[in-house]
């Protein structure tokens, strides 16, 4: 049998489930199963039966389509729970030595050996960089010599009751939860190549519950924050202003939706039945846009807010990249342009084998790269990654951020 990996992104608005196998040049994928999702709320579980049911229902349909039976899957996790902080570790290196693995994955012990508060727990630990000797901005020191190894980690934990809440509903479903990732760091997986990493940028996903942002900076994650604004706020206030259900704003804002007022044709319009009225109302697509420029301007001003509070806002140098199912709204890449003062651009899943014509749509960028991170942990710890979760999460920060882009191929 071929070897498996599955991805199950546990999204606000969807629930997407992707198979695939294993191959000697790159994942193939062999099914997928896409249902709305139910009983979550800004990516916290809020009805865990109605989430599980809805999970089983995209598991299943995977494995129709797959004739594979799913055990297990990378589950994606984000939230206003998520948290993350910088740290240090240091370890000593004895004389005569070369730094090893085991003198990172002690440095990084000691990176995450902060006093996390009660009721958290550590959902990533990833190193940024390290210094040896107080030789700043050594990005593989495994080789080398030195007396004091110091590395500077991000580590994001997240709400424990959050993250048993997920657990037990994928679990509920059949599913075993290899690992959970935080939103943006699959996503960015998918879509950035190693040039952008390298040179600065930020990853921007727009869901339906929330907007997950990740800096990645000299090819590895700096900062991660949450933002509770997305698509579905952009929703709300149509719902609000225009009288209609939340289904109908849905379709209006897909079918008409713009945020730039200026875009649109001042004369066009479009019919809706409002609440409370027995007749079709009239509205201008430029009111309709009106709208939703408000909530989009209010969303990346809290980007830059957020990004200038990482302190990191003038090394983006590949600028963002705009990600998640809210990315698509028409406009929103002008606005972000001239809000943010940096390129950006939009981000889908590329280099997909299989069949993944589906997948190829930014709403779909978390999924794949739950795929690409699954693959790389499970080969960075060559065992199972349930086993012995801290040595897989040393493992995969290094692998992640500097061992698969910077260590020689001939190393031992
Ligand atoms: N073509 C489109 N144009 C505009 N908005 C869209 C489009 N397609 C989807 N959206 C919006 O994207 C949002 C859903 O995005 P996505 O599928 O990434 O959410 P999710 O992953 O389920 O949520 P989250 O990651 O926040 O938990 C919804 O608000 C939806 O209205
Ligand atoms: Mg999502």
């Amino acid at each position: 049998m071929n070897e498996l990996v599955v991805g199950l992104d546990v999204g606000t608005n969807k629930i997407c489930t992707v198979v695939a196998e294993v191959r000697t040049d790159d994942i193939f994928v062999v099914g997928v199963g896409i249902e709305p999702s139910q009983g979550m709320k800004k990516g916290i579980v809020s009805d865990i039966n109605s989430l599980s049911r809805a999970i089983s229902a995209s598991v299943h349909k995977a494995e129709r389509m797959s004739g594979y039976e799913i055990e297990r899957a990378f589950v994606s996790v984000a939230g206003n729970h998520i948290s993350s902080v910088n740290s240090r570790g240091v370890t000593g290196i004895p004389t005569q030595r070369s730094v090893s693995m085991d003198d990172v994955e002690k440095a990084m012990e000691a990176a995450r050996a902060i006093a996390i508060p009660h009721g958290r727990e550590v959902l990533h630990v990833v190193p940024r960089s390290f210094s040896l000797d107080g030789q700043e901005k050594v990005r593989s020191p495994i080789g080398m010599h030195g007396f004091r190894l110091e590395v500077e980690a991000h580590i994001i934990t997240a709400s424990s009751t959050s993250l048993a809440n997920l657990e037990q509903a994928v679990e509920s479903a059949g599913v075993f939860v290899d690992r959970f990732i935080l939103n943006p760091l699959a996503s960015g997986e998918a879509i950035l190549t190693d040039a952008e990493r390298d040179m600065g940028v930020v990853v921007i996903d727009i869901g339906g519950g929330t907007t997950d942002l990740a800096i990645f900076i000299d090819g590895t994650v700096w900062h991660t924050v949450v933002i509770p604004v997305s698509g579905s706020h952009v929703t709300n206030d149509i719902t609000h202003v225009i009288r209609i259900s939340a289904e109908d704003a849905e379709s209006v804002k897909l079918k008409y939706g713009c945020a730039i007022p200026k875009k649109v044709d001042s004369l066009e319009t479009f019919i809706v039945q409002p609440f409370g009225e027995g007749y079709p109302t009239e509205i201008k697509r430029r009111d309709l846009a009106l709208v939703i420029e408000a909530r989009v301007e209010e969303l990346f001003e809290k980007v830059l807010q957020e990004i200038k509070r990482s302190g990191y806002d003038g090394l983006l140098r590949a600028g963002a990249v705009l990600t998640g199912g809210g990315s698509q709204l028409d406009g929103l890449k002008e606005i972000a342009e001239s809000i943010l003062q940096m390129p950006v651009r939009i981000g889908k899943p590329e280099r997909l084998t299989g069949m993944a014509d589906s997948l190829k749509s930014p709403s779909f960028s978390t999924s794949i790269g739950l795929l690409r991170m699954g693959l790389m942990m499970d080969s960075a710890s060559g065992q199972n990654t349930q086993d012995n979760p801290t040595l897989n999460l040393n493992l995969w920060g290094m692998l992640q951020g500097l061992f698969r882009r910077f260590i020689p191929d001939d190393r031992e």
